[in-house]
């Protein structure tokens, strides 16, 4: 690596502050990469460097345990010190590892470019000496026996003082003239007077002002202007001269806190993404990178969920007006976020995003009508909690409010003592587990009017609450938590499908990320949309190796055309099968009834559930005469379907008292199970929750105990409690929730109850980034329920986990049409006749040009549509394909559930046929 030979003086260049964060800090082999940046900075734009560095990923965390760990190996009375410190001792032996292993790595090539090899590069003295001083600390707390927030301040900087030394030992065997600042000695904080000690070293804060003497007793530490300065994140100095830090996602600010007192040009802020995106990239891969923000409109995006940036840091900048950059690690030459003023402010929803484990507190009073000082009062409580208020909702009589975890501490106990305050004058309700969805941009009340179809995706949520910004920045939903992800994804299809896209935009994340080779590395299969991960590790689907397969297909069959993959139904049945706490797994057949499914269904050890006697004529003929189990759970059926159940042999689900009431004599004498409604549903629209008051399924809980009367009465045994509460749900605790409900049930009014059905609704990933549904810890948590209530076996019933991904629609181009730069569409000959889930539910299926897999591109942006007479008929919005030309086949991904099943011949249209394939 070069070195410029012109020693200007220190002062005469201007600064640029690059920060680099922990996961980056510890990534050697990424250490040339940034070599080379800094000389870039150095040498072509003529400025110096100031590289603020992260602890090493992990660090942090270890060195907020240390002390307490210190303090659990205190010494008790009588007990001689440090008996028992061994958490404190593992946590030093593990800092000391992170350390030398970095130190190691960078030995064993990789940094191969730097130096090559010719000096050693050890662990610096300051780092030895560091851990040792945490020793010291340590053993003098466990001496002492406790811990104060200025020690915990000290131990918490030294993680930021051993980064900063190996960074520099590297730089300057790469030749690269480096020199470690303290950055204590450049940001003073300053302590309010009424900040508790906690706040005062810990949550420090410092003034943004220009300091024109920091600068010169900067420039009087570096000898050279071409010196690389390398200094500490997070940390800062108060008045009497103590470390103290700035909060966790601190370094951002002191990246942004020292260019406003040095003067810099302008901040980088280096990490894993390219920068701001108009949603999280990694939940929604078509998001679009924001190339130009604003301040405002950036500390919004920052403080209603994105995390790539701690709002805190943007305050600084924005006081000084500079530039501040977020730049991908990995990728320097990607497009990048500008935050600074100046540019045309364009009103429009930039970005959705979201925050997760919010916590809503209503507040009702009669007595607030035109009550003065009510809000005061209320406000007031959580003032004396600490509580800062996130959101607020008012009314004549109530009054809502949103706390955000990130700024509070909101555990139980805090809740509980928030309700009983709040109770003495008003009717407080504390509802944790929402989530807040944000649309946010300038001036979004001028834009309402653009909004009006976006509003419509509101109709199947459960809104708490709806809050507009004052600063006319953002509009606000809070949301079940469960509901969140899908109506961002659904609001971002809908804001960035349809709304212009302006200047601003920069490329999606799931083209920026699209592997640039045809070739599928490492079983990713290629495409930008690139195809649904079908177990942990994104493992490719199991079409991508078959596609030739499946091409002749059509060309043989014609489309369009299900194909349904035996070996993945087989799979999925392992998985199940291999359930211990489960003792029989029946397929849903609703969700694909196919005889030749069902077969190998059976065949790979799975029951059946059935809701019709077509269902229950087909289901008898895959399990035999006898086989088994069959489970008939009718809803609203007329009383001759309740005889056919018992004639074909199954167990038969009443939902209903009604049908045992009007006719005695079909259940009299038999065994029958229960479906009870344990009061709340889930899944992944509402259309498919099926408990709580507004649906039509289950009995309620309330009629439970007039229904063992009436049993009673016909001699009707109940043997089984059975409940399915909706699909496509992924949080493993929700079926053994539903079983604590059941085994209640059976305790208190069905002694002969030995079967718990927890229904089905296992979800599975339907886009890039999804993670399957977590199998080992279902069984764990329904392991811990069989521990809690022994003495029941218990059954589930899945469909969309047995069939889903085994099956795709195939379809092929029927023609192209473009309505603008932004409109584009691509016609397929299948349509919501075939497929009617996006258009039902918003479903996201992926959507890949089959016949152009190994083809680069180039890509296009459309919605992919049918040939059916309404607008809804859309299979998906503006996806990314090779530009296909008529007669392409696409593929249609994770359809083999609800897909054939669902079709219909509307607009008299033939459903298309499906294919099992081995
Ligand atoms: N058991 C009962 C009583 C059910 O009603 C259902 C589905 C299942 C089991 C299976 O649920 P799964 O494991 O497949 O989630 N058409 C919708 C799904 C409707 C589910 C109806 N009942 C969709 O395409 O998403």
């Amino acid at each position: 690596m070069s070195r410029v030979s012109t020693d200007a003086p220190a002062a005469a260049r201007r600064l640029v502050v690059l920060k680099v964060g922990g996961t980056s800090v510890a990534d050697v082999a990424g250490w040339p990469g940034l070599g080379r940046l800094l000389e870039a900075r150095r040498d072509h734009e003529l400025l110096q460097p100031l590289l603020v560095c992260s602890a090493l990923a992990g660090v942090t965390d270890l060195l907020a345990r240390l002390p307490d760990a210190a303090l659990e190996g205190a010494p008790s009375a009588g007990e001689a010190a440090g008996g028992g410190a061994t958490e404190a001792v593992e946590i030093l032996d593990a800092l000391g590892a992170l350390h030398h292993r970095w130190v190691d790595a960078a030995l064993s090539g990789g940094d191969a470019e730097a130096g090559g090899g010719s000096s050693l590069l050890q662990l610096p003295p300051a780092v030895d000496e560091e851990l040792a001083v945490l020793a010291r600390i340590a053993e003098g707390v466990a001496l002492v026996g406790e811990v104060s927030p200025r020690l915990r301040a000290r131990v918490l900087a030294a993680g930021e003082r051993m980064s900063t030394h190996l960074v520099v030992a590297w730089l300057q065997r790469a030749g690269i003239g480096a020199v470690w600042v303290d950055a204590r000695g450049l940001l003073p904080a300053e302590t309010p007077p009424t900040a508790t000690p906690e706040r005062r070293y810990l949550s420090a804060t410092v003034s943004a002002t220009a300091d024109p003497d920091a600068r010169r007793r900067l420039d009087e530490q570096v000898a050279s202007a071409t010196d690389v300065v390398v200094t500490q994140g997070f940390v800062a100095r108060d008045e009497d001269g103590d470390t103290v830090v700035l909060g966790r996602g601190g370094s951002d600010t002191s990246a942004s806190l020292l260019a406003a007192r040095l003067g810099a040009v302008r901040v980088e802020i280096w990490t894993d993404v390219p920068g701001m995106f108009s949603a999280n990239p990694h939940a929604v891969p078509q998001a679009r990178l924001l190339r130009q923000l604003d301040y405002a409109e950036a500390q919004e995006i920052a403080s209603t969920g994105a995390k790539v940036l701690h709002p805190a840091c943007l305050l600084p900048v924005r006081l000084a007006q500079i530039p501040l950059e977020i730049r991908c690690t990995h990728r320097p030459d990607w497009p990048h976020t500008t935050i600074c003023d100046g540019g045309a402010v364009s009103p429009g929803v930039k970005a959705v995003s979201m925050r997760s484990g919010m916590v809503l507190v209503s507040m009702e009073t009669v007595g607030m009508w035109q009550e003065v000082g009510f809000l005061a009062r209320a406000f007031g409580v959580f003032a004396g909690l600490g509580l800062s208020i996130d959101l607020v909702a008012t009314s004549e009589t109530s009054v809502t409010v949103s706390l955000d975890p990130r700024a509070n501490v909101v555990d139980g106990d805090q809740l509980a003592l928030l309700q009983t305050r709040l109770s003495a004058f008003c009717e407080a309700r504390v509802l944790p587990g929402v989530a807040s969805v944000s649309l946010v941009g300038r001036h979004i009340r001028s834009i309402l009017h653009r909004l009006a179809g976006v509003f419509e995706l509101f109709e199947e949520q459960r809104i708490h609450l709806v809050s507009q910004a004052a600063s006319d920045l953002n509009l606000t939903v809070v949301v079940d938590e469960e509901q969140a992800p899908r109506l961002v994804s659904q609001l971002h299809a809908r804001l960035f499908g349809e709304l212009e896209i302006g200047e601003a935009m920069g490329p999606t994340w799931a083209a920026l990320t699209a592997p640039a080779s045809p070739e599928v590395p490492s079983g990713e299969p290629a495409g930008p949309e690139s195809a649904t991960p079908s177990s942990r590790g994104a493992r490719a689907p199991w079409w991508v190796d078959r596609r030739g397969e499946l091409l002749s297909l059509v060309a043989s069959q014609g489309s369009p055309l299900y194909a349904m993959s035996r070996g993945r139904i087989e799979e999925a049945a392992r998985g199940l099968g291999a359930l211990h706490s489960v003792e029989h797994v029946l397929f849903a057949m609703k969700a694909n009834p196919d005889p030749a499914v069902l077969q190998v269904a059976v065949e790979a050890g799975l029951g059946l559930e059935c809701v019709s006697p077509g269902e229950l004529a087909l289901a008898r003929a895959a399990l035999g005469p006898t086989g088994g189990p069959l489970l008939f759970t009718p809803n609203f059926a007329p009383i001759d379907d309740y005889v056919a159940g018992f004639a074909h042999g199954a167990r038969v689900t009443l939902d209903n008292v009604h049908p045992l009431a009007s006719h005695p004599e079909v259940f009299a004498g038999r065994e029958v199970f229960l479906r009870i409604d344990p009061g709340r549903g889930a899944g992944h629209h509402k259309h498919v929750r099926t408990a709580g008051a507004v649906s039509k399924f289950g009995i309620p809980q309330a009629q439970l105990g007039a229904v063992a009367q009436l049993c009673g009465a016909h001699q009707v045994r109940v043997v089984g409690l059975h409940s399915h509460v909706g699909s496509g749900v992924r949080d493993p605790e929700a079926w053994p929730r539903v079983a604590r409900v059941l085994a209640a049930a059976a305790r208190a009014h069905f002694p002969d109850v030995k079967v718990l059905d927890l229904g089905g609704g296992l979800g599975v990933p339907e886009k890039r980034g999804h993670e399957p549904m977590d199998l080992a810890a279902l069984d764990a948590a329904l392991a811990a329920f069989h521990a809690e209530s022994p003495g029941f076996a218990v059954w589930l019933e899945p469909g969309r986990f047995v069939v889903s991904e085994a099956g795709v629609l195939l379809t092929r181009v029927t023609q192209l049409k473009d309505k603008g730069p932004h409109h584009r569409y691509v016609g397929v000959d299948a349509g919501m006749h075939t497929l009617i889930r996006p258009a039902l539910y918003g479903a996201w299926h992926e959507i890949h040009n089959l016949s152009r897999w190994d083809q680069p591109g180039p890509w296009i942006e459309a919605d992919v549509v049918g040939p059916i007479c309404e607008s809804g008929d859309v299979l998906g919005h503006g996806r990314r394909l090779v530009e296909p030309a008529e007669g392409d086949v696409l593929l249609v991904a994770t359809a083999g559930a609800y897909g054939a099943a669902m079709s219909s011949d509307y607009n008299s249209r033939p459903r298309a046929p499906q294919l099992l394939i081995d």
